[in-house]
C-alpha cells in the first residue's frame, strides 16, 4: 500500500487519481491546512500532520504501508524568505519525523518531491542534476537540506529514496475533476487565468528586462499528469531495488512569461488585465530541466509536454470550478 503525503494538494491529488485509476492500494495523509477535502476524490484519508510525530507512527501502523509519496510541504519561496523558521519547521522537520517514523516501522521506500530550486542561479542550462547546488531561498535550503537527509538515511539505514525535482507543476486532470487551488495562487498560468476571469487584482510582470527573447523570465513547464507517472516509475523503480537517486522534472524547453500569457489569452479569449514592474529578487532569468536521466534510466516520455495542453487543461477545470473546490 502507498502512503501519500500531501496527498489532498495539488500534485498529491492528481497522484492520487492515478492510483486510483490504477487500482494501487494507497491512502493520503494530509494536514488540510492547505489541501481540500474533494481532492482525496474519494481515496481513504488520515488527518494529521507532519510536524506530529505520534500521528505519523500511528498511520504507519494502521495500515500496512510499504512505499511513501512525500508531497506536503510549504511552497512559496517568497513566504520563506519572510518566514523561515515554519519552513524549516514544516519541510525539514516535517520529513525528518516521517523519517523517522519511517525507520522505526521498517520502511525503506520513499519518493521525494523536491524542487528546481535547489539549484539557485543556473550557471549552465539546460540544468543537470549534477549541477551545483546552491539555492536562493530558505524554500529551496529546505528541500535540498532533506535532499542530504535523505542520503544519511541511505547510508545509516538502507532508506532508498527517489527526489525528484520538478520545475514548475501545471495543468490538471484532462477530466476536468481536479485541478489547482492555492490560496494565494502565486503558479503563473493559474494566477493569469484566475486575473482574467476577474477574481483576483491585476497581474505584476516581474521584469522586463531580462537577457530572453522579449525581456521576461523563461520556465520550464511540466504537466502534472506527466509529474503522476513519473511517480509510478519511481516507485516502480524503487521496488525493483534500484538505489537512491534525484531526477530532474520538466520538458526541456522553456516558455517566457509573455508567451505563457499570450497562450492563456488564446485559450481563454479572455484579456489578461496586467501591469509591468520590477525584476524580483532571486529570479534568475532562464530556468529550463534537462531531464535526459529520468528518461534514459526510467524511460519517462512526458504526454502532455505542449503548453497548450496544460493551458486548456487549466482552463476547463477553472471555468467549471470558478471559485476553485469551493464551487
Ligand atoms: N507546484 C509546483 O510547481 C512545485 C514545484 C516544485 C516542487 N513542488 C513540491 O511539490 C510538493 C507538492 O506541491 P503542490 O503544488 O501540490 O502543493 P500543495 O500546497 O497544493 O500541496 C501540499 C499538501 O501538503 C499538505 N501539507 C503541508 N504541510 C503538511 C504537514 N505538515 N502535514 C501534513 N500535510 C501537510 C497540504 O495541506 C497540502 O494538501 C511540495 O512539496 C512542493 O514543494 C511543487
Amino acid at each position: 500500500m502507498v502512503l501519500l503525503c500531501g496527498g489532498a494538494g495539488f500534485i498529491g491529488s492528481h497522484m492520487a487519481k492515478r492510483l486510483r485509476d490504477l487500482g494501487e492500494r494507497h491512502v493520503i495523509l494530509d494536514s488540510f491546512e492547505k489541501g481540500h477535502r474533494p481532492a482525496a476524490g474519494g481515496s481513504p484519508v488520515v488527518e494529521a500532520d507532519l510536524r506530529d510525530r505520534e500521528s505519523i507512527r500511528r498511520a504507519l501502523t494502521t495500515f500496512p504501508i510499504e512505499v511513501v509519496i512525500h508531497f506536503a510541504g510549504s511552497i512559496q519561496v517568497g513566504e520563506s524568505v519572510r518566514q523561515p523558521a515554519e519552513y524549516w519547521e514544516n519541510n525539514f522537520v516535517g520529513t525528518l519525523n516521517l523519517l523517522e517514523a519511517m525507520r522505526e516501522a521498517g520502511l525503506s521506500k520513499l519518493v521525494f518531491s523536491s524542487t528546481a530550486a535547489v539549484y539557485g542561479e543556473p550557471e549552465v542550462v539546460p540544468i543537470p542534476e549534477d549541477h551545483p547546488k546552491k539555492p536562493t531561498s530558505p524554500y529551496g535550503e529546505t528541500k535540498f537540506a532533506v535532499e542530504m537527509a535523505l542520503s544519511a538515511y541511505e547510508r545509516a539505514y538502507g532508506l532508498r529514496s527517489i527526489a525528484l525535482r520538478y520545475f514548475n507543476a501545471a495543468g490538471s486532470d484532462p477530466d476536468g475533476v481536479f485541478g489547482e487551488d492555492h490560496d494565494p495562487e502565486t503558479h503563473l498560468i493559474p494566477a493569469a487565468i484566475l486575473s482574467a476571469m476577474g477574481k483576483t487584482a491585476p497581474m505584476q510582470i516581474f521584469g522586463t528586462d531580462y537577457p530572453t527573447l522579449d525581456g521576461t523570465c523563461v520556465r520550464d513547464y511540466v504537466h502534472v499528469m506527466d509529474l503522476a507517472e513519473a511517480h509510478r516509475l519511481a516507485v516502480r523503480a524503487l521496488r525493483d531495488g534500484a538505489p537512491s537517486n534525484q531526477y530532474n522534472l520538466g520538458n526541456g524547453q522553456g516558455f517566457s512569461v509573455r508567451e505563457v500569457l499570450q497562450m492563456v489569452q488564446e485559450v481563454t479569449g479572455l484579456v489578461i488585465p496586467h501591469s509591468e514592474g520590477p525584476r524580483r529578487d532571486g529570479d534568475p532569468a532562464v530556468l529550463v530541466a534537462s531531464s535526459e536521466k529520468i528518461r534514459a534510466e526510467l524511460g519517462w516520455s512526458p504526454q502532455y509536454p505542449d503548453l497548450g495542453s496544460m493551458v486548456s487543461h487549466a482552463w476547463n477545470w477553472r471555468r467549471a470550478h470558478p471559485d476553485g473546490y469551493r464551487s
